[in-house]
């Protein structure tokens, strides 16, 4: 079963919706996968994602509100299969930590780009933005990474 962590810096923005993303794409097309999110700093530990995260989460009918923000710890290194960094200092900090297999979001659909730090806007404009970008790159990731994979696990019988 792959296992896909989204790690940020927060977890009360972006990584928050990236799962939720994912956790709807799970539901729909049946898919036996395991998802988390976690930050990489410990400022919101226990708290829930940021209001515009869950706006724009809940206009595209996606509830992220029970989600509660937490650190990655070294051993998700172990427990998940793919490590998966929102921007490159996310990336470089989850390396510098140890781990070994972590990918970086938008190098699935959006040539490598970071995706953008909403905590710093100003309001709730630019969410939507943030959103789109996360859906595409969450959509590739999961084809590439598990159908594609599938595929090869076929081709192989
Ligand atoms: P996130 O956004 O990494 O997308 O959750 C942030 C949330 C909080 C902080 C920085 C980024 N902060 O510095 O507290």
């Amino acid at each position: 079963m792959q296992s896909f962590l989204f790690v940020c810096l927060g977890n009360i923005c972006r990584s928050p919706l990236a799962e939720g993303i994912a956790r709807k794409i799970a539901e729909d097309r049946a898919l036996g996968i395991v998802v988390d999110s976690a930050g990489t700093g410990d400022w919101h530990i226990g708290e829930p994602p940021c209001r515009n995260s869950i706006k724009v989460a809940k206009e595209h009918n996606i509830d992220i509100s029970s989600l509660r923000a937490r650190v990655v710890q070294q051993e998700d290194f172990e427990r998940f299969e793919y490590i998966v960094a929102l921007d490159e200092s996310n990336l470089q900090t989850l390396q510098k930590m140890g781990a070994k297999n972590v990918v970086k979001l938008g190098d699935y659909g959006y040539k490598g780009e970071d995706i953008p730090d909403p905590y710093f806007f100003n309001g709730y404009e630019g969410f939507e933005k943030v959103f789109q970008m996360i859906e595409v790159c969450v959509n590739e990731l999961i084809s590439v990474e598990c159908f594609n994979k599938e595929d090869e696990n076929e081709n192989s019988k």
